[in-house]
């Protein structure tokens, strides 16, 4: 067989380990061809392809970002887009296309699938915010970056008395800020699905505050919005999938937490330090059966399926359910857990 891979949209820590496990069992177990296209649905409409065999593979299981380059191209929104892609699958002979990516990718994938091209999806979202599947690779790694940051900042926080916001990844929903929070002790957690009152917010700080020197942890999903008319926002640019460019809501959180408490206020943005660098183990084990099952999905002719964990096990899903809504955060881990610790 001659199996195509991209990895398409954000990148995240663990794409390596899908590639060289989808390479490893591919050629040696099924005898297949491997062919990479670069940077997502753009190496396909522009048949842009490096070859992939075992030997492209060595050493990458620890290494962040993606061999094949990844980008936010939408085939759907280029001129010819669709036509151009076909014409390029057929050209390079392509049986199968595995294409390892959140909600915009696998769109794409789903909709090729209709084309009659034979798509199997692996899930990739360092947000976590895809559905039926329990978790993404990459997540487990932010969740571990963003704890250790809001780790250091506890204690110079401490030291200054100061509140601190930590802005965290998380577009439309808040499971890294939910399980960093968790992790790191913060006494507010602000996410995309809850809007927020602001002045909830400093009523809580300054309760805390007043019984003694109590420096506050802050962690702001990107994507928070607060409650219509309560404080300023800002706008920002869109990307090819509709999708705006965020960052920085968490400077205006903490001028209104300033303004209307009172006590000094820092931001750390964190941003993509938390797709960087090295997956933790988890996230490479996880990421290596992902590879393991979608090689051995395309070989079993499961096509329109996305591979994924359901109850620690790996399953096929259909790509369109799982790209029909997102996963937002569990209501029992919010409410029930993180904001027993609030103020
Ligand atoms: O889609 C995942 C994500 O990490 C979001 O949390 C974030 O808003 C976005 O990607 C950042 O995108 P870019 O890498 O294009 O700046």
């Amino acid at each position: 067989m001659r199996v195509g891979l991209l990895t398409g949209g954000g990148d995240c820590p663990g794409l390596n380990a899908v590639i060289r496990a989808v390479v490893r069992k591919g050629e040696r177990h099924y005898g297949d061809e491997l062919v990479g296209f670069r940077d997502g649905w753009k190496g396909v409409l522009e048949d842009a392809t490096m070859v992939l065999d075992v030997e492209r593979c060595r050493g990458i299981l620890p290494r962040g970002g993606t061999i094949l380059g990844t980008s936010r191209t939408n085939p759907y929104k280029v001129e010819d887009g669709v036509k151009k892609a076909l014409d390029s699958l057929r050209k390079e002979r392509i049986d199968a296309l595995i294409a390892i990516g959140g909600e915009d990718t696998l769109g794409v994938a789903n909709k090729l699938g209709a084309e009659g091209v034979g798509v199997v999806g692996v899930p990739k979202t360092i947000d976590n915010d895809l559905s039926c599947t329990e978790v993404t690779f990459g997540f487990d790694t932010a969740v571990q970056i963003a704890s250790d940051a809001i780790d250091r900042l506890h204690t110079t926080a401490e030291s200054h008395d100061r509140v601190m916001v930590v802005e965290v990844m998380g577009r439309h929903a808040g499971w890294i800020a939910t399980e960093a929070g968790i992790a790191g002790g913060a006494a507010e957690i602000l996410i995309p699905e809850e809007q927020f009152d602001i002045e909830r917010v400093c009523d809580d700080l300054k309760k805390r505050h007043a019984k003694g020197r109590f420096a506050s942890i802050v962690v702001v999903a990107e994507g928070a919005e607060p409650m219509k008319g309560t404080m300023a926002t800002q706008s920002n640019e869109v990307d090819a999938f509709g999708h705006v460019r965020l960052g920085g809501i968490s400077n205006l959180v903490a001028e209104e937490i300033e303004k209307r408490t009172g006590f000094e206020t820092r931001v750390t943005i964190l941003g993509h330090v938390q797709r960087g660098g090295t997956p933790t183990a988890f996230d490479r084990i996880l990421a290596t059966r992902f590879g393991i099952a979608a090689i051995d999905a395309a070989h079993d002719g499961a096509f329109g399926q996305m591979v994924a964990v359901q109850g620690g096990e790996i399953v096929r899903v259909p790509i369109a359910d799982a790209v029909g809504q997102l996963k937002t955060v569990d209501k029992e881990l919010f409410h029930g857990v993180a904001e027993v610790f609030f103020s």
